[in-house]
């Protein structure tokens, strides 16, 4: 089993003003591929909240991967792709170029995600983007390669 955090960042989600799609939608494509969901969270777009909520998953927990969703587009509180990259240790290109090429094959806005995948200590992090659309296919596109990735990080 692979144990895996889903964190949603949204202003409005997290305020009760939008109901969370994206969330159940990824849980439903990882429990798919036999990812358990041990963790969910939603929290708003604050740089500070995000690197504090990555680090005490990544250094309290014994998680293989994190999925973040939301906050990788050119808004000016879009923070998560710079928030991850103040936590990891070593950043993983090929994961967030591998989700922007395929995913230019269905719109030409998947440039506009700046997302971006890094390691801290035993656990993956993949920034997505926010939309359950967004977020599902680029994950797809990725999934079938993380397996091998994680077991070598245990
Ligand atoms: N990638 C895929 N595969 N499908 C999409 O519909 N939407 C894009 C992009 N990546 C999209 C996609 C859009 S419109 C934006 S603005 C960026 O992701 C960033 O999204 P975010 O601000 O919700 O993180």
């Amino acid at each position: 089993m692979i144990k895996t955090a889903v964190i949603t960042i949204s202003d409005k989600g997290s305020r009760g003003e939008r109901e969370d799609g994206t969330g159940p939608a990824l849980r439903h494509l990882l429990e798919k591929h036999g990812y358990q969901i041990d963790y969910y969270k939603m929290i708003p777009d604050e740089q500070d909240l995000i690197e504090k909520e990555l680090i005490h998953l990544c250094d309290m927990f014994t998680l293989d991967l994190i999925i973040t969703n939301g906050g990788t587009g050119f808004s000016k509180r879009d923070v998560t792709p710079e928030a991850t990259r103040n936590i990891i240790e070593k950043h993983v290109p090929g994961i967030s170029e591998t989700m922007r090429m395929k995913s230019l094959a269905i719109t030409p806005k998947a440039m506009l995600s700046r997302g971006i995948s890094g390691i801290r200590k035993n656990t993956l992090i993949i920034n997505l983007p926010g939309s359950p659309k967004a977020a599902v296919e680029n994950l797809a596109f990725v999934i079938p390669a993380l397996e091998h990735g994680i077991d070598i990080l245990k």
